[in-house]
């Protein structure tokens, strides 16, 4: 990454993804993720400075995102990170990898504070205030499952391969939402609840209505349209109203619900008649990738003693 006046330019960025075994095996296993990650971490660091065509002595900084997270990945990022860091004499910049989502947002157009932040990915979907860089308010988040989580398992309940969300956005475009979904905790204070969403459809499709129809005559789209605008439209309600709450003129998302079209076009809807700015990021900064973590390093301090950062599993959002 590089900086120029107020714009964050990407010279490379690379994603090793092991998307082939989680589509066999229904989702992430920890183990194997780390040893794949073990594997290929090296190589990746090696392609990205290939790509940038930059030399060692061209690097400032290194990022590394230290938690919330899988521990084995993390012990793995981390770990290599300190090692560069001692073995190359570059400062480390430790990032919470939830605040990282948000700084794909600072890549293309950079938003201006305050704004409100949603994050939403496979593990978290969090509210959060931005005043300034590094001083937000946490506003809220799910109290079970997460909004990826619930694409994840009602794409199960499908038969839908993993990660469920784009599979259940592509199914749903041959459907209409014409299931009446419960939208938990839409008019509920800042948090969310997503597993009783999750209850609600696998309880509709053993239904005898649902079950006799074997998902035919366009069944499996009216469901997937059902799931995805119920989950939508919790996060639309939400986010809208902590815009109007707190006066804001700006939005950003982060994570990877946030590729979801739906999502973008409801919101786009709704931010517009506020007349509030709406940043998503493009759908290759959705999802987890490295440019992310070192766009937001460019507002973070380094760690004053880098050997001592320890990965942490359940790192929390601090101001
Ligand atoms: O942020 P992310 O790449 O990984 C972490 O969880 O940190 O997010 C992955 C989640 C998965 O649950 C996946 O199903 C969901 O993002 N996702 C989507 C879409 N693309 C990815 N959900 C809905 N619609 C999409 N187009
Ligand atoms: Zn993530």
């Amino acid at each position: 990454m590089e900086q120029k006046k107020d714009k964050i330019i990407i010279l490379s960025n690379v994603v090793a993804s092991s998307a082939s075994l989680q589509a066999k095996y229904g989702g992430i296993i920890p183990e194997q993720a780390a040893r794949e990650q073990i594997k290929s971490i090296i190589p990746v660091i090696e392609t990205a400075l290939n790509a940038s065509r930059l030399t060692l002595n061209d690097i400032n900084a290194i990022a590394v995102a230290y938690g919330p997270g899988l521990i084995g990945s993390l012990l793995v990022g981390v770990e290599t990170a300190k090692t560069l860091a001692y073995v190359w004499n570059k400062p480390l910049i430790p990032v919470n990898h939830l605040i990282g989502h948000f700084y794909a947002n600072w890549i293309s157009h950079p938003p201006n504070f305050p704004c409100i932040g949603l994050l939403v990915s496979g593990g978290h979907t969090d509210l959060i205030l931005f005043t300034d860089h590094g001083k937000y308010k946490y506003l809220g988040g799910t109290r079970d499952d997460a909004a990826g989580e619930c694409f994840d398992k009602c794409a199960r309940l499908l038969g839908l391969s993993y990660p469920g969300g784009p599979e259940i956005s592509k199914l749903a475009q041959k459907g209409k939402d014409t299931y009446q979904l419960p939208r938990p905790m839409i008019n509920d204070g800042w948090d969310f609840s997503f597993s009783g969403l999750k209850t609600a459809v696998a309880n509709l499709i053993n239904t005898p209505e649902v079950k006799k129809s074997d998902y035919t005559s366009g069944v499996k789209g009216n469901l997937a349209a059902s799931i995805q605008a119920a989950i939508v439209d919790v996060l639309v309600t939400k986010t809208i109203k902590a815009a109007k709450k707190y006066k804001v003129k700006q939005i950003i998302l982060g994570g990877g619900v946030a590729a979801n079209q739906e999502l973008a076009r409801k919101l786009k809807v709704q931010s517009e008649k506020l007349k509030v700015k709406l940043h998503i990021p493009p759908v290759n900064l959705c999802t987890d990738n490295a440019a992310m973590i070192a766009a937001a390093a460019f507002f973070i301090k380094p760690a004053k003693d880098p050997l001592k950062l320890q990965a942490d599993p359940s790192l929390a959002l601090k101001s």
